[in-house]
């Protein structure tokens, strides 16, 4: 009797901080396991996003240490965490672990039971049982595979996602990235906008797992960014209306680019970004101190930009909002500079305007 429990508590341990692989749930949500695999959390490893793999190669964590801190966000169900994160111990990402390469996986995410706020960066608490996950279901049920646990009611929809999406800190205690929670006014939560529910051909309505964002699905998130046209003396004004809770373009790699043309003849582009880096120069993350410049659109912000030309009383006024993934600038010293995935500019939203 004693051994049996003996095993058991044995067992429990051994299993306890283990994750189910994603393949391990396509079988009974294969829309949810295909949408999931196009979305960029499968792919946030060094093995699978380019652009990280480039920041990762550059990093000193990287050449000094070799501890990949980055896997508390970007591959949190490795099955070595401690020793992934931990410097000069021979432990580095490794191909051939699926831990390492399945990103933000299914069950990691479907076992956030909360968050802890953090200086540095915030943490999520997991449910104990790796076979016990999450739902929006107010019942718990069990299946063949798993069971469905019920969430606190006070939790957040948004909580799921603010152990990683919140705010991480470099050694000189600067904020790299920051993405404001939603107001508890706020209808919508990141999980309304980013995971809408989808009608399916099964008849049931689920939460979509492309995860909409700016390298995958960003024609899905078009309704929630407003462009508006002015017309002011001496020119003309286009107002880009920001309803989202946060900061458009929130990585600071991004730029965010208007261009305008009138009777096809393309006036000079507008950016919106982010510099961050030290005494007023650009550095990369690890070395900066300070904010060098910032001309991203907050949140319910609604921003004016002034275009100077005479208009014609036929004239046709065409706007595109787009986005670098990496700010051109910085492609070079990623050694980027021949991905024609990562060079090109992507359309995020097009309207035409006519007198
Ligand atoms: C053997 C089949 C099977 C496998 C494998 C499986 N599930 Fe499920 N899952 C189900 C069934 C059945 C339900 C319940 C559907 C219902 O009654 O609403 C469910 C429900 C869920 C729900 C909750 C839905 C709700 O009501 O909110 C989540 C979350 C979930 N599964 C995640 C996963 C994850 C993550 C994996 C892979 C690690 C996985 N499942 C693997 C069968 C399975
Ligand atoms: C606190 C959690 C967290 C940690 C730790 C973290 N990241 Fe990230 N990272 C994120 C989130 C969240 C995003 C998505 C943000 C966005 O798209 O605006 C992201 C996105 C990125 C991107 C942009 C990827 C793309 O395809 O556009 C790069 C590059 C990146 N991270 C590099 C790193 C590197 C290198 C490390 C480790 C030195 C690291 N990150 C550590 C949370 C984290
Ligand atoms: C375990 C950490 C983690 C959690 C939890 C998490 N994310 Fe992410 N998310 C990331 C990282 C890391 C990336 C960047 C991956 C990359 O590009 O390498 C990312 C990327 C994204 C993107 C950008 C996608 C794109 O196409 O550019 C969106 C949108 C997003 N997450 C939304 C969410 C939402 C909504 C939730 C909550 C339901 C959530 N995330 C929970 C870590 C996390
Ligand atoms: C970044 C976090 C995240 C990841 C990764 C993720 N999910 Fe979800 N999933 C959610 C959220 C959020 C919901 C909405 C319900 C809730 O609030 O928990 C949800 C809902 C579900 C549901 C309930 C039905 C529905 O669609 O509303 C199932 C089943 C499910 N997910 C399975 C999966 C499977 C299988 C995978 C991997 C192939 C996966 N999830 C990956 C966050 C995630
Ligand atoms: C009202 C809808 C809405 C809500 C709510 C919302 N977002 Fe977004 N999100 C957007 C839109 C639109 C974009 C694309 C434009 C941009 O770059 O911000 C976006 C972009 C993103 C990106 C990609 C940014 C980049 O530079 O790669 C991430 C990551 C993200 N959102 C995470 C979140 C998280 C986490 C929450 C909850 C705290 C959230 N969003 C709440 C609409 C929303």
């Amino acid at each position: 009797m004693r051994i049996v429990i003996l095993l058991c508590a044995i067992f429990y341990i051994a299993t306890a901080s283990e994750f189910a692989p994603n393949s391990a749930c396509k079988e009974c949500h294969p829309l949810i396991y295909d949408e999931y695999m196009s979305s960029q959390h499968s792919k946030a490893s060094i093995f699978k996003d380019e652009i990280h793999a480039a920041v990762w190669s550059k990093h000193p964590k990287n050449i000094k240490l070799k501890a990949y801190g980055c896997a508390h966000c970007h591959t949190p169900a490795a099955s070595n965490l401690k020793e992934l994160t931990a410097p000069n111990n021979g432990v580095v990402p490794d191909v051939n672990n699926t831990t390492h390469t399945d990103g933000i996986s299914c069950a990691y995410c479907h076992r956030i039971k909360s968050i802890s706020l953090g200086a540095k960066r915030n943490k999520n608490i997991l449910s104990a049982d790796p076979k016990s996950f999450f739902g929006d279901s107010n019942i718990s049920k069990t299946t063949p595979f798993h069971t469905v646990i019920v969430r606190d009611v006070n939790s957040s929809s948004s909580d799921i996602c603010m152990g990683c999406h919140s705010h991480k800190k470099n050694k000189f205690k600067f904020n790299v990235c920051i993405t404001t929670m939603p107001k508890s006014s706020d209808t919508k939560s990141c999980v309304s906008c980013h995971m809408p529910k989808q009608s399916r051909e099964s008849n049931q309505t689920a939460r979509f797992h492309g995860f909409a964002g700016i390298n995958s699905y960003a024609p899905m998130l078009e309704e929630h960014v407003e462009l508006g046209f002015e017309k002011i003396k001496d020119g003309f004004s286009i107002v880009i209306t920001n309803k989202t809770p946060h900061a458009l373009s929130l990585h600071p790699l991004r730029v965010m680019q208007l261009r305008v043309s009138v009777d096809n003849k393309a006036l000079k582009s507008v950016n919106f970004l982010k510099l961050i880096g030290s005494d007023g120069k650009p550095t990369p993350p690890w070395l900066a101190k300070e904010v060098v410049l910032n001309s991203v659109i907050q949140a319910d912000e609604s921003r004016v930009v002034e275009f100077t030309y005479d208009l014609s009383s036929k004239s046709k006024i065409d706007v595109v909002l787009g986005y670098y993934l990496v700010n051109p600038k910085a492609l070079k010293g990623l050694g980027l500079e021949q991905s024609e995935n990562v060079k090109r500019f992507r359309i995020f939203k097009e309207q035409s305007f006519k007198l």
